[in-house]
């Protein structure tokens, strides 16, 4: 595994990243590539091959797990931390610990008054901390997804969504609190997706054998192909962003994240 420090948002390029150096924020992050995260704040995330996030506003990501294909719509916010409802404060001073809140920490007013490093687990540990959402799920602006969330594998959150419980594979959810309102495919297609899990496969080989607006033909074609054995993974080179002092490293790993 080789690490390379010193790198500017345009050398990401060459990793199959896209972000755009005056406006994301990104502490640390595994991504298949190719990436399309433009300007975005995510913390501590992982991102499949071809998941992209819509340029126009700004969405926050906190340690989601966000599958191939995934398809973000602008001015989301997606697994924020949760503060607690039933103790003597919900404010950060009364649950944190300094390595969740270093910002606030360094402030002399803000520790003398928070708890100190040693005081053992925190709220903070005993919360889900990942969110997660599936191979090719979409989900539609200004969405709000809660933190330990399951979106499942080509579920569709609509716009403006509040979603606070796991929505299933292939749903289609909108509202506040978000409801399914239907099956993108009937039980039959949507048991074929899920066996045949094409987000595994490398599909650019195929791209002019299939009309993919066509789904049970597309499904039977690929099923025929991986049954043939002519249907590889898709083993894209996969990486470790991490910000350093003059500048990105970016750190190769051994194996794809799926
Ligand atoms: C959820 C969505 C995918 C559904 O699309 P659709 O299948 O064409 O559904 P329809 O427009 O036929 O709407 C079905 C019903 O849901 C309602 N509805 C649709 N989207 C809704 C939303 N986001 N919130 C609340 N209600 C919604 C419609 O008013 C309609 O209600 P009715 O049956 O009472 O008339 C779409 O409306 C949506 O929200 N898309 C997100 C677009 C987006 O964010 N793009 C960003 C791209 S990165």
């Amino acid at each position: 595994m080789s690490k390379v420090t010193g790198l500017s948002a345009k050398d990401l390029l060459h990793y199959g990243l896209l972000l755009d150096p005056d406006v994301s924020r990104i502490n640390e992050l595994k991504f298949e590539r190719p990436s399309f995260i433009g300007g975005h704040k995510l913390k501590s995330c992982t991102i499949g091959a071809f998941a992209y996030f819509n340029a126009a506003g700004m969405t926050s990501a906190y340690r989601c797990h966000i599958g191939r294909y995934a398809q973000i719509g602008e001015s989301s916010i997606l697994g924020p931390p949760e503060h607690p409802m039933d103790w003597f404060s919900s404010h950060p001073f009364a649950f944190t610990r300094p390595h969740f809140m270093p910002n606030m920490y360094q402030f002399e007013d803000f520790a003398r008054l928070a708890p100190d490093a040693q005081d053992g687990a925190s709220y903070a540990d005993s919360m889900p901390m990942d969110t997660f959402i599936g191979h090719e799920a979409y989900i539609g602006v200004a969405s709000f997804i809660k933190r330990g969330v399951r979106i499942g594998h080509g579920a569709v959150v609509g716009a403006s969504s509040i979603v606070t419980k796991d929505v299933p594979d292939y749903a289609m959810v909108i509202g506040t609190p978000a409801k399914i309102i239907r099956m993108r495919f009937s039980d039959a297609v949507i048991e074929r997706f899920m066996k045949l899990q094409w987000w595994l496969y490398d599909l650019a080989p195929h791209k002019h054998s299939v009309d993919f607006s066509k789904v049970e033909a597309t499904l039977d074609y690929f099923d025929q192909t991986l049954a043939d054995g002519k249907l590889d993974l898709l083993k894209p080179p996969t990486y470790s962003l991490s910000k350093s002092a003059d500048g990105y490293a970016v750190e190769t790993l051994a194996a794809p994240l799926y």
